[in-house]
């Protein structure tokens, strides 16, 4: 069945970019319903980073559309690309200076995001005195503070610890039972294997876009965009 075109959140038709004069990616197409989980999979240099950045309007395509029903908060890599070095209260309020709200709607988002991402204790800390994984949860917080309907993130467990990535990735999920949709550009499927779609990006193009039983289906897509078969889609015995 085809969604409600009120459902669909992002629209991506045929975008290609060149960088430097070479093809990073080829005639890029998918939609996105509201409220869903899409984990963008690749091996190293498969366009990632660079599709995320497209569909943030950090870089322009060369050709195509992106259409966005709303705004967009993003997690990066690395933390720090987002944070500035001040206080964790203020880089939560910073994230809100677009919006035009008053100093006590200020002040009272800021509150119930430092409560809601467990972030209280560190409210006047320093942001260059805290771990990579409190910078990350922190750079979750400031993209989610102003409620976007749709979160990007750019392999965000990859400069964390295990049980800091865990807990992320619990508020993460949370955020998607909430009703915002979430993508998550990952080379590790183990972060996304809960996810409702996999969009796999072969050599600069989509090589899979589909849910898990259609990825079982067809596993050795895997070899095809230069990936190990996961575990969690292994036939067992
Ligand atoms: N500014 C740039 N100029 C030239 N080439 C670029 C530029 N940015 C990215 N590329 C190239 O585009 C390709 C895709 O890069 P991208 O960073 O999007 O991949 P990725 O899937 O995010 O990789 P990784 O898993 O390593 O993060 C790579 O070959 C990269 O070298
Ligand atoms: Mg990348």
């Amino acid at each position: 069945m085809f969604p409600e075109s009120s459902e669909i959140l992002l629209s991506v038709k045929e975008i290609s970019i060149d960088l430097s004069g070479r093809q990073v990616l080829r005639d890029i197409s998918f939609r996105l319903i509201k409220g869903k989980s899409l984990a963008l999979l690749g091996s190293n240099g498969s366009g990632k980073t660079t599709l995320l950045k497209l569909l943030a309007g950090l870089l322009e395509p060369k050709s195509g559309e992106i259409c966005v029903n709303g705004s967009i908060g993003m997690v990066f890599q690395n933390p720090d690309i987002a944070l500035f070095g001040t206080t964790v209260e203020e880089n939560l309020a910073f994230s809100l200076q677009n919006l035009g709200l008053s100093r006590n709607e200020i002040r009272a988002r800021v509150g119930e995001t430092l409560e809601r991402f467990d972030l209280l204790a560190l409210r006047s800390r320093d942001i260059l005195s805290l771990s990579g994984g409190e910078r990350q949860r922190i750079s979750l917080a400031c993209a989610l503070i102003s409620k976007p309907p749709l979160l990007l993130l750019d392999e965000p467990f990859s400069m964390i610890d295990r049980k800091e990535g865990r807990r992320i990735a619990g508020m993460v999920g949370g955020e998607v039972e909430r009703g915002t949709s979430v993508i998550l550009g990952t080379n590790r499927f183990s972060e996304v294997s809960g996810y409702d779609r996999f969009v796999i990006l072969g050599r600069n193009s989509i090589v899979f876009d589909g849910d898990r039983a259609g990825l079982i289906q067809n596993r050795d897509i895997f070899h095809e965009a230069g990936m190990p078969i996961p575990f969690e889609l292994e036939l067992k015995c």
